[in-house]
C-alpha cells in the first residue's frame, strides 16, 4: 500500500511502544510491533495477568514486563502505548496515558461512556499527544479502495449504506457468560458504525433505530446477551444506513460493507480467506477466514504502521507520510461511533428511534 510508509528513511530512532493488555488482541498487536512494524520497538507490557505479559514477552523478546500500566506511563523512555485491555479500562488509561505525555493508540471502544470519553479526549487534546482507535476495517485493501472511489465521487451522492459484521461461530456462544450485554452495539457494530460514518464522511449520524434479540443463543436473552442486530441509521445529508451484525456464522467471518449513490454503487468486503474458487463436481467452494486476525491480518498491522509513522513524525516535527485521501480513525471517529452505539442501546431500551449526541462537547 503505496501510501503507508513502509520503509521510512528516519527509522532510525525507533519508536518505543508499551503495550496496555496482552490478552487476545493485545498478543496479535505486540507481535506485530515486535515483527512487522519498520522502525518501532515493543518496549514493555502491562498486565494485572502478570503469567500472560510474561509469557508474551518471553515469546518477543521484550524487555520490560509489570503488572501495572502505570509503570509504563511513568518510563520516560517509552513513546507510545497500545491499550488493549478490557473496554472499560480504556477512558481512564487513554486519559492518564495522555497526561503522561504518551501517544495513544487505543483499541474500541474507547470508552464506555460520552462523559468519561469526551474528559479522555479533553486530556489528548490538552497533551497535544496523538490519537488512534482500532478501527481496523479502515486498513484492510478493498475498504480502501471503496474509500477513493467514493473520494473520487463514483458512487455520486450517498443514499443508502450498508455494513455488515457477522463473527464466526459454531451455532452456539459457549463464552457469553463472561461478555459484557451490549457487545454487540458497543464492541462489534461500533466497527460498522465507523464505516458508514468513514464511507459517508461529511455527514453526521443523526438518529438511530436498532432491534435486537438473542436468535443464536435464546436462554441469554433473560441475561440481556443479544447476539443479533439490526440498526437503521439517518445522516444529516439524508442517506440512510442499515448495520447488522450475529455472533455465529456458521461459514466464518463475513464482513462488508456497500454505498448506493445517485451515480452507482461502491463494495468492499469478503466472506472468503482468498479469492480462489474450487470448481468441483460437487459445486463451487472456497476457503472462509474463522478468525478476525485472518481476514484482517493485513489490516490490523498497517494501522500500527500508520500509528508509527504520525508518532514519527510528531516526535521528530516532520510531516507524516501523504495519504490519497482520510484514513488515520481518531478522537471525532472514536466519539461519534460510541454515541452511535449508546444511542442503539437506548433504542433498543426504549422501542423507539433515539437522536445520537454525535456532537463533542470538547
Ligand atoms: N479491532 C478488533 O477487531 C478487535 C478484536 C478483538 C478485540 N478487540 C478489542 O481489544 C480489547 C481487548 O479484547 P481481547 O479480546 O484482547 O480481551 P482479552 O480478555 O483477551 O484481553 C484483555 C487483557 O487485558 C488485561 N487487563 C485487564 N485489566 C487491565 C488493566 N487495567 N491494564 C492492563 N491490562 C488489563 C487482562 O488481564 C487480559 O489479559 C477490547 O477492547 C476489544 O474490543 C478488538
Amino acid at each position: 500500500m503505496a501510501y503507508l510508509n513502509r520503509n521510512p528513511s528516519n527509522a532510525a530512532v525507533p519508536v518505543r511502544i508499551g503495550l496496555i493488555g496482552s490478552g487476545w488482541m493485545g498478543a496479535f498487536h505486540a507481535e506485530s510491533i515486535a515483527r512487522r512494524i519498520p522502525g518501532a520497538v515493543l518496549a514493555a507490557i502491562a498486565d494485572p495477568n502478570l503469567e500472560s505479559a510474561e509469557a508474551l514477552a518471553g515469546t518477543l523478546g521484550t524487555a520490560k514486563v509489570t503488572g501495572d500500566a502505570a509503570d509504563i506511563l511513568a518510563d520516560p523512555e517509552i513513546d507510545a502505548v497500545v491499550i488493549a485491555s478490557p473496554a472499560r479500562f480504556h477512558s481512564a488509561l487513554i486519559g492518564q496515558a495522555a497526561a503522561a505525555g504518551k501517544h495513544v493508540f487505543c483499541e474500541k471502544p474507547a470508552g464506555l461512556g460520552l462523559e468519561e470519553l469526551d474528559a479522555a479526549l479533553a486530556a489528548v487534546d490538552d497533551a497535544g499527544v496523538h490519537f488512534q482507535i482500532g478501527f481496523n476495517r479502515r486498513y484492510a485493501a478493498d475498504f480502501q479502495a471503496a474509500k477513493k472511489d467514493l473520494a473520487a465521487g463514483i458512487a455520486g451522492e450517498p443514499q443508502l449504506l450498508r455494513s455488515l459484521t457477522r463473527d464466526p461461530g459454531t451455532g452456539s456462544i459457549g463464552h457469553a457468560a463472561r461478555i459484557p450485554a451490549w457487545t454487540i452495539f458497543l464492541e462489534t457494530l461500533i466497527h460498522d458504525f465507523d464505516t458508514l460514518n468513514w464511507f459517508n464522511e461529511g455527514a453526521e449520524p443523526v438518529e438511530v433505530y436498532a432491534a435486537a434479540d438473542a436468535l443464536v443463543e435464546p436462554g441469554l436473552r433473560d441475561q440481556g446477551f443479544l447476539d443479533t442486530a439490526v440498526v437503521t441509521i439517518r445522516y444529516s445529508n439524508g442517506a440512510i444506513a442499515v448495520a447488522e451484525a450475529n455472533f455465529s456464522a456458521l461459514y466464518g467471518y463475513d464482513v462488508r460493507g456497500e454505498v448506493f449513490g445517485s451515480r452507482g454503487m461502491v463494495q468492499a468486503g469478503r466472506s472468503t480467506e482468498t479469492a480462489a474458487r474450487r470448481f468441483t463436481a460437487e459445486g463451487t467452494s472456497a476457503d472462509t477466514p474463522r478468525l478476525n486476525v485472518e481476514l484482517f491480518r493485513q489490516a490490523y498491522t498497517d494501522e500500527l504502521v500508520d500509528f508509527a509513522d504520525e508518532v514519527r513524525a510528531r516526535r521528530e516535527r516532520t510531516a507524516p507520510a501523504p495519504k490519497s485521501f482520510s484514513l488515520t480513525p481518531g478522537a471525532d471517529d472514536a466519539r461519534r461511533a460510541l454515541a452511535m452505539a449508546l444511542a442503539c442501546i437506548e433504542s433498543v431500551q426504549q422501542g423507539t428511534p433515539v437522536a445520537v449526541n454525535a456532537v463533542p462537547v470538547r
